[in-house]
């Protein structure tokens, strides 16, 4: 063979490798509203950017007939790219070659440029779509996607991991995504469940649909699995390189400083009556959130699952910044289960990718209930107050009006670290609310008094013109200052300054024992 026909041959087998299962598969793809995998990454990739791996590999597989169907790259589209200038290691699932499903070969491509990933210490992508273990091949496919899931555990906290679930994704395979750091759905065409729909009708005789079960919605909104619902395949991409905009590329680096017009310096003139006068009237965290931050945008996540806690990114001066802030307009801004799994994972997150935390309190406390109770409130809510002790990014917070009780302490207080504390004068920081702590400490003379009513209302305001106000906090240091609203963004861009050069660490260790 000639010089000529040898690259020839080579074009020949590239544009073979970029057919993925052919035309016919390829249009039942489009027909469900699906995208090719090599469709999605020139979506999710900075233009021309893409440098594909193993682009002829093939599976191994010889029984059921297997050694005659082979198609160049055997379902999964592998190598890197960049992402906003910023290189980051990639896996696109073909479902138009065998149903995107896992085989030996098809696992190690992922493995390959995962292992790649943790060297060079590069974000790793992985866009899912898939009918799961390769049937074909059995065992050794399910070792194909242990491999897979030791390789997520190792790249924890290492470099960052997005999940893009854009079709199925069911069985044991949900198990990688989940140890991802987070994992976006696309509304109506992905899926995600551990048994699904006809297993669950033969076992419990429910009936459940596909979208009912595992939809983005469901795991957006009632599971929590989800990080966000995206409308679109285009959204869901977009999303992801907005994402990766806030982290850095691995755990020894500072997340990308983005020069902003917005002045550090600017006063918020509508935040100084955003918390209303009375404390049992509730206002919308998120306006302060958004006013603080540059440009006035935040990046929500986790926006409709357990809403009573906001988390999510913005940018303090053009540095990126995790926000976690109590919603009073949800459960009052209490902390439950729900809730405290949402804070710890995210505040943990942060911590891993040197983030600074920047929290906005206002919480009456843990929410009551035997439901709550029975459901392990003491063992979930510990997990957010084991993640803000471990932290050792810079902490912000903000008190803008409750701070009780135990959620004192969980939520970023002076003695677990909390590196710059701010409360507004509407501050309320006490043991508990004027009206509980009245019962206790007034209850047999309320018992016996001839106006009990009359003296409880006198009991509560003397209770909450001596406690429930930030001066006493403020005496003792747990507070650095008591500040003007208008003032937020200019005292946390100037605090997070300062804290630039942090250096805090805890005790070595091999790990902590989180409290699961
Ligand atoms: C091999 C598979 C496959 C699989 C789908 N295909 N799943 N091939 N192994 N697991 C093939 C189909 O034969 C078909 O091939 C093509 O992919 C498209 O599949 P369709 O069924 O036509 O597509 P659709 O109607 O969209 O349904 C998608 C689906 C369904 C819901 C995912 O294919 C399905 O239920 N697949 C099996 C899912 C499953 O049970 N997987 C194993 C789970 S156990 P042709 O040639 O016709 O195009 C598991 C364990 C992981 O995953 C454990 C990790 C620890």
């Amino acid at each position: 063979m000639g010089l000529e026909e040898r690259f020839e041959e080579l074009r020949r087998l590239r544009e073979l490798s970029e057919l993925g299962g052919g035309p016919e598969r390829i249009g039942r793809q489009h027909k469900a509203g699906k995208k090719t995998a090599r469709e999605r990454l020139a979506l999710l990739l900075d233009k021309g950017s893409f440098e594909e791996a193993d682009r002829f590999v093939v599976h191994q597989s010889t029984d059921f007939g297997m050694e005659k169907q082979k198609v160049l790259g055997d379902g999964v589209v592998t190598g890197a790219g960049r992402i906003g200038g910023r290189p980051a290691y990639v896996f696109a699932q073909d479902f138009t070659i065998f149903g995107g499903s896992l085989s030996e070969s098809y696992a190690r491509k992922i493995c390959k440029i995962m292992d790649l990933a943790l060297k060079t210490g590069t974000p790793i992508i992985g866009l899912n779509d898939s009918g799961g273990a390769r049937i074909q091949e059995g065992v050794v496919s399910l070792a194909g996607y242990a491999d897979i899931f030791l390789r997520n555990t190792l790249a924890s906290g290492v470099v960052p991991q997005i999940s893009a679930i854009m079709g199925p994704c069911a069985g044991g395979a949900v198990y990688s995504p989940a140890i991802t750091d987070f994992i976006v759905m696309v509304k109506n065409t992905s899926y995600m469940f551990v048994t699904g729909p006809d297993v669950i009708k033969a076992v419990t005789h429910e009936e459940a649909s596909f979208e009912d079960l595992g939809g983005a919605e469901t795991h957006a909104s009632l599971s929590g699995v989800a990080h966000f619902a995206s409308e679109g395949e285009e959204e869901c991409l977009a999303l992801i390189r907005e994402l990766l905009g806030f982290l850095p590329q691995n755990n020894l680096e500072d997340p990308p400083h983005r020069p902003t017009l917005d002045p550090p310096d600017r006063l918020d003139e509508p935040l100084q009556t955003l918390v209303p006068d009375n404390p049992g009237k509730p206002y919308d965290i998120k306006e302060i959130i958004r006013t603080v931050l540059d440009d006035h945008y935040f990046l929500e996540v986790q926006p409709h699952y357990a809403p009573n806690l906001v988390i999510g990114f913005g940018r303090l001066n053009g540095r990126p910044v995790g926000v976690v802030a109590n919603q009073p307009l949800h459960l009052a801004g209490c902390l439950d289960i729900n809730s405290s799994l949402k804070g710890a994972r995210f505040v943990r997150f942060c911590d891993c990718f040197n983030i600074p935390l920047l929290t906005f309190e206002d919480v009456p406390g843990f929410l009551p209930g035997t439901g709550q109770e029975h459901g392990g409130v003491i063992k979930h809510g510990a997990k957010l107050l084991y993640a803000y002790c471990e932290a050792t990014v810079p902490k912000l917070t903000v008190i803008t009006r409750k701070a009780y009780g135990g959620a004192y302490c969980v939520m970023s207080s002076k003695q677990i670290r909390g590196d710059a504390n701010f409360a507004y004068p509407t501050a309320e920081i006490a043991v508990m609310g004027p009206e509980g702590a009245v019962n206790i400490l007034h209850r047999r003379e309320l018992e016996m008094a001839e106006d009990p009513v009359k003296l409880r209302e006198e009991k509560i305001a003397e209770f909450r013109r001596k406690f429930a106000n930030p001066y006493i906090a403020a005496e003792r240091g747990y507070i650095d200052d008591v500040i003007e609203p208008r003032e937020t963004r200019k005292r946390l861009c100037a605090a997070l300054e300062l804290l630039q050069t942090k250096r805090d660490r805890n005790p070595p260790k091999k790990h902590g024992n989180l409290p699961l």
